[in-house]
């Protein structure tokens, strides 16, 4: 048993990549796992799989992060699914690389509305659940374009330096709740993020899904009197 075991999670996005390790992972440490994303198949598939590995502890719906009320019935599932929510991981993110004055508006309001909008409607359902249990963990997935602007981010870099103003208040409302909030800044992982439609197989400098997983785990492990709030993580040794 671990101290992660019959815990209650909830992971945004948890169909592939970051989100879908970091499902794993709490569910190979015991923790029940409620998993969301848009993709109804996708969705059904995850949990099926993640079901013959460890049973009833895992379950899931669709649910656009960007669409409240798709987010209160979420939440409102995964209490019914498993009584409460005292972890949740907002993983859910999509990329943008345009500059300012070809992007669609649409993809303007898109990266915004998922990449901070989603993290804060997750946010605002889940902190009375949170503090109805005694306390909870909040862990949320920015990046390093958090804090280092580059040309053709401005949606990205906008929603991720959004998302550390974003969690450090909220760190500072719920810490006496006993509800600990922490982000963390990850730099280049080889997933599917941003359009990219494979793995890519040649890259082996970038991190792992399963990397940034193992830092959530790790933040969820620390002793309850420690916050470390904020975590970067990049490639030991990027591409020069
Ligand atoms: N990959 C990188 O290099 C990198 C670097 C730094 C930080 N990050 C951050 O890490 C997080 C995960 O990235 P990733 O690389 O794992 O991305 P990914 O492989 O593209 O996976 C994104 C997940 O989020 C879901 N999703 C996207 N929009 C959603 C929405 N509106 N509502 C609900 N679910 C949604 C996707 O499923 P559906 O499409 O079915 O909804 C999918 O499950 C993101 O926040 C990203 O900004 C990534």
């Amino acid at each position: 048993m671990t101290q992660l075991a019959n815990k209650i999670a909830v992971v945004t996005g948890a169909t592939r990549g970051v989100g879908l390790a970091c499902a794993r992972a709490l569910a190979e440490r015991g923790a029940n796992v409620f998993i969301c994303a848009r993709n109804e198949t996708k969705v059904s598939e995850v949990v099926e799989s993640l079901r013959k590995e460890f049973g009833d502890r895992a379950a899931g719906c669709v649910c656009d992060v960007r669409n409240y009320d798709q987010v209160r019935t979420a939440v409102l599932e995964a209490e019914k699914a498993f009584g409460g929510v005292d972890i949740l991981i907002n993983n859910a993110g999509v990329g943008s690389r345009n500059h300012v004055e070809n992007m669609p508006v649409e993809e303007w309001r898109t990266t915004i509305e998922t990449n901070l909008s989603g993290v804060f409607h997750f946010c605002h359902e889940v902190i009375p659940l949170m503090k109805r249990r005694g306390g909870g963990y909040i862990i949320n997935i920015g990046s390093l374009a958090g804090k280092n602007a580059f040309p053709g981010g401005g949606a990205y870099n906008a929603s991720k330096f959004g998302l550390v103003g974003f969690s450090e208040a909220l760190m500072q409302e719920v810490r006496y709740d006993h509800i600990r909030v922490s982000y963390v800044m990850p730099g280049s992982i080889n997933t599917t993020f941003a359009s990219r439609s494979e793995l890519d197989p040649a890259t082996t400098w970038k991190l792992l899904a399963e990397d940034v997983a193992v830092v959530v785990v790790n933040l969820l492990e620390m002793h309850p009197r420690a916050l470390p709030s904020c975590v970067e993580i990049r490639p030991s040794e990027p591409a020069k």
